[in-house]
């Protein structure tokens, strides 16, 4: 096991008909600002309920905030945060609106051009301006309401910043709040959690028991309760524990001291810049076939994943490995989310603009060996076709 450090401060508050509480978390004088999307939250009646919570308090909301939030819209509410003095952000929704309020938290006091904090990191930023959040989680996927990372939509690309400071002092998770999304989005959603786990447990062996069996629980977990929660959402028990452990897949916990991939959301990212795919498609689309490309040195992991997942034990270690890939790709394929490039709306051609893409952005040695160049990302890429 690697040395690490682990700490995260952000409160959960679990549970059926917790928003109310929302009023002993905010501080009684804070000036609010409420973040939300494109109004799933008005019309499901949450926002309500968070504004009610809120009270005398004076509140200022921001809504619009997209799917793969665009920096242009965050820029918008920063200049409102600044006007308005705002001193606390709450988001409410899915993982985009929990993102764009973390970089409106970085980028409402920061002197200098904000959209270099999306390609430098943040260490320019002054931390004792960074705005205070917190999140009322819609959409069980990102994690999001629990660790400290944004990804944020530029006409550059889709980047990804990080500071400690944007871990949500709390967040709101109660399930029965997210039976209003779409079978499409739930599906998404234990996808996307999946995806998180497999990027931090299906590497190499650094013998991190704990990681690993945490690591596991959570997908034998979401293999279990996918496709019940997909198909009855207001079975609140499936969904509870499709919602904490989507948590738990993207808290930090499993990610500590062990070697970490994220070849699969890198390669994901530029095929949502360049076609529009839903972020948890697009890694549906690229790890069984990273998987394939990377077998040898990800070996020992699909064979013990393969094993302890899917109870794969019969066959040489090669039938094993093919099988335990099958078996994910199905599983994807049973929620409604297909794994093949040309499911979706790209023609194989496209492939190119992606590899330029991925070089453009410095994403040259992806992997957990740094060994996924751009020659074998478009091995993983026509493989996925
Ligand atoms: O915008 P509204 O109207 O709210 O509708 C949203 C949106 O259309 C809808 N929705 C959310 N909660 C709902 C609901 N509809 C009905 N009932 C509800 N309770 O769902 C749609 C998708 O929402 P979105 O927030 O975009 O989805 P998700 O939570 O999957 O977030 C995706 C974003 O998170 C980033 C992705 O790249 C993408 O930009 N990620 C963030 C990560 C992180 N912070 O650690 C890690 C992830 O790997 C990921 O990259
Ligand atoms: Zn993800």
């Amino acid at each position: 096991m690697f040395n690490f450090d682990y700490r995260n401060p952000t409160h959960i508050v679990f549970g059926k008909d917790r928003l109310a509480e929302i009023d002993k978390l905010v501080p009684q004088q804070a000036r609010v600002l409420v973040l939300y999307g494109g109004g799933s939250v008005k019309k499901f009646g949450t926002l309500d309920a968070v504004t009610k919570a809120l009270g005398n308090r004076h509140v200022v909301e921001f809504g619009g905030i997209e799917a793969n939030p665009r920096y242009e819209t965050l820029m918008k509410a920063a200049v409102i945060a600044k006007a308005e003095h705002i001193d606390f952000l709450l988001a409410v929704g899915g993982g985009s609106v929990m993102d764009g309020t973390k970089f409106v938290a970085l980028a409402t006091h920061f002197e200098g051009d904000t959209a270099t904090l999306l390609w430098n990191g943040t260490a320019a930023v002054d931390s004792s301006k960074i705005l205070p959040l917190a999140t009322v989680a819609t959409l069980p996927a990102t994690g999001s309401e629990m660790n400290a990372f944004a990804v944020v939509s530029h006409p550059k690309g889709k980047f990804g910043v990080h500071h400690p400071q944007c871990y949500p002092q709390f967040s709101v998770l109660d399930p029965s709040l997210t039976f209003t999304l779409p079978k499409i989005q739930v599906a998404n959603g234990v996808v996307d959690a999946f995806v998180h786990v497999c990027e931090q447990y299906v590497t190499y062996a650094a013998d991190a028991r704990i990681q690993d069996r945490f690591a596991e629980g959570i997908l034998q977990t979401l293999i279990e309760v996918g496709a019940v929660t997909v198909a009855n959402p207001e079975d609140y028990d499936a969904r509870a524990n499709l919602v904490w452990a989507a948590t738990n897949a993207l808290n930090g916990l499993i990610g500590t001291g062990v070697p970490q991939d994220w070849a699969t959301h890198m390669i994901g990212h530029e095929l949502t810049a360049r076609f529009g795919i839903d972020h948890a498609q697009t890694l549906a689309i690229v790890m069984p076939s990273l998987w394939q490309v990377c077998r040898e040195q990800k070996r020992t992991k699909l064979l013990q994943y393969g094993e302890r997942v899917w109870h794969i034990t019969e066959g040489s270690e090669d039938e094993r490995i093919d099988a335990a890939i099958s078996k994910t790709r199905e599983f994807f394929e049973s929620l409604g989310i297909k794994t093949r490039l040309r499911d979706y709306d790209a023609a194989k051609a496209d492939i190119n603009d992606i590899i330029a893409a991925l070089e453009a952005h410095h994403m040259t040695k992806l992997g957990e060996h740094q060994t996924i160049t751009p020659a074998v990302s478009r091995q993983i890429l026509e493989l996925a076709w």
